[in-house]
């Protein structure tokens, strides 16, 4: 345990560092490539280029050291966090490699401010943090590899099936290559997907959600085609899974991770609440639901553009939803912009952007007392998230995951 002078120190330190997080971790970021080339292997180089994973990091120290007294109470971040790490690979033995730079990195920005006490004591307490990281991280490992179908880093599947889904999103189904039990998972949970692809120098790491419900003879991912524009690259990963893997094909898959679930247990109301491919682990929640839990009300609002790039418009039929309110399952469909047929065809109950009146509207019979879970854009998520809160929905009931390193909302 650190000692009170030490706890001191951090405490009275983190409001110097935070006015400097973004430099120091953009900093340690350079420092750990190039004295770590191989970890390039391990990031997402495209969340490293628009500064998200630095935010994320700087944000996940910063908080653990005000709480570095009490770290139990960031417990539940500190596990979302714990799920990628253990989806993507991270060892213990990579924690000091971490530290030795973090540390580094703060000396150079604080340049004379940052006295040997002070450092000393970041020292101290990175290695708390690292420790209570490491210990969440090996019981997940643990767990994962020993469940019925369990395994640990990566296990070859071949996609058994790619099937469109919309104009811009395609499932890909996966099974096992040595033909073992496959590991159940929670609906809502993710997988990473490890990639060489030709002409890339590293390898890339990326997440998908699970899109169907456990207990089928394949995982399911259904992943967005991220086209460029004049000022974006085209995305990486999702390009080559559109262009490149077909069916037969071999893909290297984590266990599933991710702390975004369903509560099974719970009989209370859902919403779900996604737009755009932020509705695949809704999809497999959905699933969930109707196979599982009946009875149970579920309200399914989704956001796309149009018919066009409107996913999984089957699924909604296969699970019986014809109309509003049928068999305890309520749905509401938002164009943003729908085309002519759209609108001669019925195919959506609203147009525009979805507004906090039209939420409160759709959301009436289930209100305050549901759980609500919310995936897209974080543009999307922020609104949604501010709306319900103005509706009087609890935090305890705000449910939501990001398709990339999690912000403050
Ligand atoms: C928990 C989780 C679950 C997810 N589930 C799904 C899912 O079910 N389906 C799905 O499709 N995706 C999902 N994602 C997102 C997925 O992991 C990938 O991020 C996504 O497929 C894009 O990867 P990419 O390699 O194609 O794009 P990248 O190459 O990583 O680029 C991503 C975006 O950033 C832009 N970009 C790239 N470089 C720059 C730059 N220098 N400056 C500015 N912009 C840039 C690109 O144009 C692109 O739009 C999930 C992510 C997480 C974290
Ligand atoms: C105490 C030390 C650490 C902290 C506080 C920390 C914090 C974080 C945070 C906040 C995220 C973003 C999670 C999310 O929102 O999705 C993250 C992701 C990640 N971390 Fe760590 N981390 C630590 C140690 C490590 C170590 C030792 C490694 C291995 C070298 C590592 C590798 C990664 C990778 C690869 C990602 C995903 C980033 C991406 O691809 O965008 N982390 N970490």
């Amino acid at each position: 345990m650190l000692k009170p002078e030490t706890i001191a120190i951090i405490k009275s330190t983190v409001p110097v560092l935070e006015v400097h997080g973004k430099a120091i971790t953009t900093r340690f970021y350079e420092k750990l490539f190039k004295s770590h080339p191989e970890l390039l292997n391990l990031f997402n180089h495209g969340n490293q280029k628009q500064g998200r994973q630095q935010t994320a990091l700087a944000n996940a120290v910063y908080a653990a050291a005000v709480h570095i007294d009490r770290l139990h109470e960031i417990m539940p971040a500190v596990k979302v966090i714990a799920h990628k790490h253990v989806s993507l690979g991270v060892t213990p033995d990579q924690y000091p490699i971490v530290g030795e730079n973090l540390l580094s990195a703060i000396s150079e920005v604080l340049g004379d401010a940052a006295t040997p006490e002070i450092l000393g004591a970041w020292e101290e307490a990175y290695s708390v943090i690292a420790g209570a990281f490491i210990g969440v991280e090996t019981e997940m490992t643990d767990e994962a590899l020993h469940q019925p179908g369990g395994w640990a880093g990566f296990r070859k599947f071949t996609v058994s099936r790619k099937m469109a889904e919309s104009g811009n999103i395609t499932s890909f189904y996966l099974v096992p290559e040595d033909g073992g039990p496959l590991a159940s998972f929670e609906p809502g949970q993710y997988v990473t997907v490890q990639m060489k692809i030709p002409g890339r120098e590293h390898l890339v790491n990326r997440q998908y959600s699970l899109s169907d419900r456990p207990g089928q003879p394949y995982y399911r991912i259904s992943v967005k085609k991220e086209t460029g524009t004049d000022t974006r690259e085209p995305g990486v990963a999702s390009a080559y899974l559109h262009e490149a893997v077909q069916e037969g094909d071999t893909l290297l898959l984590s266990v599933p991770a991710g702390a975004f679930t369903l509560d099974r247990s719970a009989d209370t109301p859902v919403v779900l609440l996604s737009a755009g491919v932020g509705l695949t682990p809704l999809t497999s929640m959905l699933r969930t639901i109707r196979a599982e839990q009946p009875a149970r009300p579920v309200t399914f609002i989704h956001t796309a553009a149009c018919g066009k790039l409107h996913a999984m418009k089957d699924m909604l039929q296969e699970e019986g939803v014809t109309a509003a309110a049928e068999n305890g399952l309520r749905t509401h469909i938002c164009y943003t912009q729908p085309a002519d047929e759209d609108r001669s065809e019925g195919a959506f109950h609203t147009e525009g952007r979805l507004t906090a009146e039209k939420l409160k509207e759709i959301t009436a019979e289930a209100g305050a007392k549901a759980d609500y879970y919310i995936c897209g854009p974080v543009s999307f998520m922020r609104d949604m998230i501010g709306y319900l809160r103005e509706l009087g929905v609890p935090a305890e009931s705000l449910h939501y995951e990001f398709f990339g390193p999690s912000l403050n909302l």
